[in-house]
């Protein structure tokens, strides 16, 4: 009886004693390198795959970058338009972080891997680094804008490509999402910096 108290949980007798006992901190070679691909039977030739997650994995780094500059600026932002600007930075957030989830399933169910993790993407992206510290609105909302016509442009040539290689749910994704959010939201930002008066008309 004292021998069955101290065996280890982790042996399975052949009573299936023992199973439930939790296997953990498994570590296993990855079951596909970043940068190959699967094939999944969707009508696509491979190097067409290949080339779609390429241009998606950057627009995901891009992305991701994006959405997370609009949290910082939502926590960082000053001065009398605050409320609306804290909101208005939450909102296209939210947008930006819907983007990131369709852009990193479409790399997925194209047979690719999608970039996940900060480190990879602060490797990855294009858009300039912020200061840690705050910046006034005028800043902010410039460089959200550069951060946005970057995407944009490269959406655009991205989206072109995808069409003419026949993937036409890459160039859908890229046309009816990427493209036609980022340019609204650059609408909602560039009227931010239109000089108007406040109390007295010019
Ligand atoms: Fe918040």
């Amino acid at each position: 009886m004292a021998a069955t108290l101290t065996k280890k949980t982790t042996e399975t007798g052949h009573d299936g004693s023992g199973r439930a006992q939790p296997l953990l901190q498994p570590r296993g070679k990855e079951i596909q390198p970043y940068g190959t691909l699967a094939r999944l039977p969707i009508g696509l030739d491979d190097q067409v795959c290949q080339a779609s997650v390429e241009t998606l994995n950057q627009i995901l780094a891009d992305t991701m970058t994006l959405r997370d500059l609009y949290k910082k600026h939502h926590w960082q932002v000053a001065g009398h338009t605050f409320y609306q600007l804290h909101l208005l930075f939450d909102k296209h957030f939210e947008d930006q972080s819907e983007l990131v989830d369709k852009i990193a399933e479409r790399i997925q169910l194209l047979g690719g891997i999608s970039i996940a993790m900060a480190h990879d993407v602060a490797e990855t992206t294009r858009i300039n680094r912020p200061p840690r510290g705050r910046e006034e609105v005028p800043v902010q909302i410039s460089r959200l804008l550069e951060a946005h016509e970057l995407i944009l442009k490269e959406s655009r040539v991205a989206a072109r490509q995808a069409a003419d290689a026949g993937d036409d749910g890459t160039n859908d994704l890229l046309v009816s999402d990427v493209i036609r959010t980022n340019e609204l939201q650059v609408w909602f930002l560039a009227e931010h910096l239109v000089v108007v008066p406040v109390v007295h008309a010019d």
